[in-house]
């Protein structure tokens, strides 16, 4: 299987231009030494595969300094507890559970009483995991670094993963890696930015460094059906703007849900599968950051003072593609502590600490976070006739 882009099968359909790190925030010194990739996107066409042309060794993201904490949003502690309670429904007392890249171990956290293990190569979100009492090996999963489990013989029942499968860029290792260590009955679960969601809402800012794939039902049925495994069931998540939850067994007789069934017929519908969704989306994207520009230049030629509100990953696409600077957003609130007082990768907009927006007067606010628009909107109710605003609306 080639899951990578290959000349053969692959179409490179979209240039954003060169990229830095998405979560490299970073101090005025680095400037000059700060690294940076050419972002294309490419569609496999036998796989149904969108994916990055290029992605920079994982090392240089998933490292002691990486800033990502799943515990940032109280929403997603939300999501964690209801998935995991999705989950024990299909566990007994003796079942055991493994998760691939497990961050902080907010997930992990809700199976303290089962078996459980964790891998997770940054050290920053690793450290906090073993604070909280959630075994974690502060390591990549590959065939590699899972082979004390093999030769002791341990397999799980659950193997899980969220917002992660699709920073692998090798998906034959990953897939080989889980099939050794899942039971006969047991069954992979992952979630994951959906393509079909970023399509439809044009999040273009879905995809940077760490978004290898975008990943749709047909193509992890048709990664994992090479690889004897079986894609079984999807459901629909809302969070990271659009997500989907992939069910997938050993059993290659098991019979697919209504809802698989029901999906893949829209895919079908919507070109989620083919190269002709892709151009679709091109055309989408360059819309998008035309529209964006022009409200950004209209509101500069009024003098409105514009901040951002949350330090994301996805909003370093958007800076670095629509080349928005300081000139154009004074600075961006942030509550992550890795993040605050440095500047945005590539295009240098100072981090301000989340604690100074409540006495800042600024009325007009990019929210960068717009997938936890519901949570940020109820926190901030109090602050009254402001824009808030994205590349979305
Ligand atoms: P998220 O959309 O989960 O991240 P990403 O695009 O990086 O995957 O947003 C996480 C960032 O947003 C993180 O830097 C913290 C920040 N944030 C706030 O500052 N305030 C908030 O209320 C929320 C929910 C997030």
């Amino acid at each position: 299987m080639k899951c990578r882009i290959n000349k053969k099968n692959c179409k490179v359909f979209l240039d954003f231009g060169k990229m830095p790190i998405a979560n490299g925030f970073l101090k005025k010194r680095e400037f000059k030494n700060e690294y940076f990739f050419p972002m294309k996107v490419g569609f496999n066409k036998s796989l149904s595969l969108f994916q990055l042309y290029k992605n920079p060794n994982p090392k240089k993201m998933f490292n002691k300094n990486y800033p990502f904490y799943t515990s940032s949003s109280k929403s997603m502690i939300l999501h964690f507890k209801k998935y995991a309670q999705w989950i024990k429904k299909k566990l007994n007392k003796k079942s055991s559970i493994l998760e691939i890249g497990s961050n902080d171990g907010t997930f992990l956290l809700n199976f303290k009483k089962y078996y459980h293990l964790g891998f997770e190569p940054s050290k920053s979100v690793h450290n906090v995991a073993i604070k909280n009492n959630v075994k974690s090996k502060n390591k990549f999963f590959n065939l590699k670094n899972i082979d004390f489990l093999i030769k002791k013989k341990i397999k799980f029942d659950v193997i899980v993963g969220s917002n992660v499968i699709c920073h692998i860029p090798n998906q034959n290792d990953l897939i080989k890696s889980m099939n050794k260590l899942l039971k006969k009955r047991g069954e992979i679960i992952f979630e994951e930015p959906y393509l079909g969601s970023m399509y439809d809402k044009v999040s273009y800012d879905q995809i940077y460094d760490e978004h290898i794939f975008m990943f749709s039902a047909t193509s992890i049925n048709k990664i994992y059906k090479l690889h004897g495994l079986k894609l079984i069931d999807v459901l629909p998540q809302k969070t990271h703007g659009g997500s989907m939850r992939y069910v997938i067994t050993k059993n290659t007789n098991a019979k697919i849900t209504k809802r698989l069934k029901k999906i893949f017929i829209k895919e079908k519908k919507k070109n989620v599968d083919t190269l002709k969704g892709c151009y679709i989306f091109k055309k989408n994207v360059e819309n998008s950051k035309k529209k964006l520009l022009k409200k950004l230049n209209e509101m500069k030629k009024k003098n409105l003072k514009i901040c951002g509100y949350g330090a994301t990953s996805k909003s370093t696409t958007i800076l670095n593609y629509c080349k928005i600077g300081p000139d154009m957003i004074d600075l961006i609130f942030d509550t992550t502590k890795d993040k605050i007082n440095k500047f945005s990768p590539g295009m240098h907009i100072p981090i301000r600490n989340y604690k100074y927006f409540a006495e800042s007067n600024y009325k007009n606010i990019f929210l960068f976070a717009w997938n936890h628009k519901k949570e940020i909107l109820k926190k901030e109710k109090y602050r009254k006739n402001c824009q808030w605003f994205s590349h979305l609306n």
